[in-house]
C-alpha cells in the first residue's frame, strides 16, 4: 500500500491497517444496526458514527471489528487513553531522517485519506478537548484540521466511523455536542443463553461441552443478580480450568475443582457464592 500522501505541499506518513480476524456470533441485528447507520441511501446522504455502549467485556470492540470488517475495507483502530491528544488522533510530528520534521498520520486520519473504517476504541476514556478536534469530522464537513502541519483533511466517501463506549465509572461524561455527532447508540446487553454458549464455543472450540454448559449457566446466574461478569469472563474461566485440569499439565485437578478454582482466580472469592 502506498505509504504517504502528499497534501498542500506537505507529506503525511499513513498508519498500517489492523489484522484481527474476529467472527461475531449471535445477534445479527446489531451487526447490522451498524451496517445500515453506514448506509449511504443516495449520494446527498451521510453515512452516522454509531456509538456502541455497554460494559466492559460484553462484545463492544468484536463487533465494530465484525461490522467494519463485513464492510470489506481497511480497517484502523485507535485505542483511546486519557492522554489522548489531538495531535495523536490527527497529526504527530516525528523527528525523522537528517534531523527533519516527518509528519504521521495517526489510524484515524489514515482512514479517512484511504477510504477505511475506523474505530475509535474506549472513546469514553479520552478528554474533551481530544473529542473536540473530531467535531468537524462527525458531522456533514467530514474534515479533520491539523495544527501541527498546518493541513486540512477532507474524508474519503467511504470513510466510515465508530466509537465503543464503557459505561462504567471511569469515564468522561462527554458533553452534549459530541454526543449528538456520536449517533445512533447501539446498546449491547448480556446474551441470552444460547448465545453466550455460542460466543464461547467460537471463542475455545477445543472445551467440552459439559465445560462450556457448566460456564454458560453460572454467567446467566451472574446476570440474574446483575453481576457485572461477561463473556470474555466466561471465557477466561474456561481457558483457565482446561489447563488446570490438562493431562500434559502438571496440575491435573478434576473438571469440577478447575472449574471453582479457575473461577476463584480469575473473578475472585466474591463469585464462588454463584457456583452452578
Ligand atoms: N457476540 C460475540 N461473538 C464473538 N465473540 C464475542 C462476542 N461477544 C463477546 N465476544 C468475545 O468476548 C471477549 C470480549 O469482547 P470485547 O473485547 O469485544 O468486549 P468489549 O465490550 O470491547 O470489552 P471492553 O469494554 O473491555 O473493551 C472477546 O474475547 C470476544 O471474542
Ligand atoms: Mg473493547
Amino acid at each position: 500500500m502506498q505509504n504517504t500522501v502528499t497534501l498542500d505541499g506537505v507529506t503525511l506518513h499513513l498508519a498500517h491497517p489492523d489484522e484481527l480476524p474476529v467472527t461475531w456470533v449471535g445477534r445479527d441485528d446489531l451487526l447490522l444496526q451498524v451496517l445500515a447507520a453506514w448506509l449511504m441511501v443516495d449520494p446527498s446522504d451521510l453515512p452516522l458514527h454509531p456509538r456502541l455502549v455497554g460494559k466492559p467485556g460484553v462484545g463492544k470492540t468484536t463487533l465494530a471489528w465484525a461490522a467494519a470488517q463485513r464492510l470489506g475495507r481497511e480497517v484502523y483502530l485507535f485505542q483511546a487513553t486519557m492522554d489522548t491528544r489531538p495531535e495523536d488522533l490527527i497529526v504527530s510530528p516525528v523527528v525523522g531522517e537528517g534531523g527533519r520534521i516527518q509528519y504521521v498520520a495517526s489510524p484515524l486520519v489514515t482512514a479517512m485519506l484511504r477510504g477505511g473504517v475506523c474505530v475509535l476504541d474506549e472513546g469514553n476514556r479520552m478528554s474533551e478537548k481530544a473529542w473536540a478536534s473530531l467535531a468537524p469530522l462527525l458531522d456533514a464537513r467530514r474534515y479533520v484540521e491539523s495544527i501541527v502541519a498546518g493541513v486540512k483533511v477532507k474524508a474519503h466517501p467511504d470513510f466510515r466511523f465508530c466509537a465503543t463506549m464503557n459505561d462504567d465509572a471511569s469515564t468522561f461524561d462527554l458533553p452534549e455536542y459530541i454526543h449528538s455527532r456520536l449517533m445512533p447508540q447501539i446498546v449491547l446487553d448480556f446474551p441470552e443463553p444460547a448465545e453466550e454458549e455460542a460466543i464461547l464455543r467460537q471463542n475455545v472450540p477445543f472445551a467440552e461441552a459439559e465445560v462450556i454448559a457448566w460456564t454458560v449457566e453460572f454467567l446467566q446466574r451472574a446476570h440474574s443478580r446483575e453481576e457485572k461478569y461477561t463473556v470474555r469472563d466466561g471465557v477466561n474461566v474456561v481457558r483457565y480450568a482446561i489447563k488446570l485440569s490438562a493431562p500434559e499439565g502438571g496440575v491435573r485437578l478434576p473438571r469440577a475443582e478447575a472449574l471453582a478454582q479457575a473461577v476463584r482466580q480469575i473473578l475472585g472469592e466474591e463469585a464462588l457464592v454463584g457456583l452452578p
